[in-house]
């Protein structure tokens, strides 16, 4: 499954080129949310997600790289987004913020964690989560280069998840384009998150996302 990465997007024509990815295949669009704190950089808020909502019957994830995501929840979920993914470094004990998510406010829940954190560290929650987003950058930009270690953590990961929840999802994000999908797919990602693979792509999201989808089935 692909999730094109909206960060990676012209913003003029935001819209248009939501529509023209769902058309190509895209599986759900992935919003990069970040504060200025928990990484470097700032983006985009909950409107963005209310923009995009009519725009696509896709779902729309979002990926809160934010020091407190416990403030902006219930806004993203009035937007319209579908599923909210949140950083174990910023969650000492993650569990009530997946028991809300998925109780009280009905939405899939995703845990991320960055390079530097011990795989095993996700173990405990896997049971409850939906998705385990394995980051194969450090968060904060597009464009960056995958970290080749990642492969080693996503067949950690495959095998922890195996034990605890095979239904939970294994998301990459980071680096990740016709060079490196295979081989997360191989390493057990099933879902692939890609900003400037598809946005920033010569040929154009479309053929961009074809490609992407054929590499990542093989
Ligand atoms: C990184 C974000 C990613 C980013 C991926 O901080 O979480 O989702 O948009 O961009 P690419 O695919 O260009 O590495
Ligand atoms: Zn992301």
């Amino acid at each position: 499954m692909i999730a094109p990465s909206i960060l990676a997007a012209d913003f003029s024509k935001l819209g248009e080129l939501v529509r023209e990815v769902t058309k190509a295949g895209a599986d759900r669009i992935h919003v990069d949310v970040m504060d200025g704190h928990f990484v470097p950089n700032l983006s985009m808020g909950a409107v963005v997600v209310e923009g995009l909502r009519p725009v696509t019957t896709i779902p729309l994830e979002v990926h809160l790289m934010v020091e407190d995501p416990g403030r902006f929840l219930d806004g993203f979920v009035k937007a319209g987004a579908d599923t909210l993914i949140v950083h174990l470094e910023v969650l000492p004990d993650p569990r009530p913020m997946v028991e809300h998510i998925k109780k009280a406010l009905g939405k899939k829940v995703g845990l991320a964690f960055n390079p530097d954190m011990p795989v095993e560290r996700i173990e405990p929650y896997l049971k409850d989560i939906d998705l385990a987003l394995c980051m194969t950058v450090f968060p904060g930009f597009g464009g960056q280069a995958f970290i080749p270690e990642s492969l080693e953590r996503l067949r950690k990961l495959k095998a922890l998840i195996g034990a605890h929840n095979p239904a939970c999802e294994i998301e990459v994000d980071g680096g990740i384009g016709a060079k490196t999908i295979a081989d997360c797919a191989a390493a057990g990602a099933n879902v692939f998150v890609a900003g400037s693979a598809v946005f920033g792509a010569k040929q154009g999201p479309a053929a961009a996302m074809k490609d992407l989808i054929a590499l990542a089935k093989q």
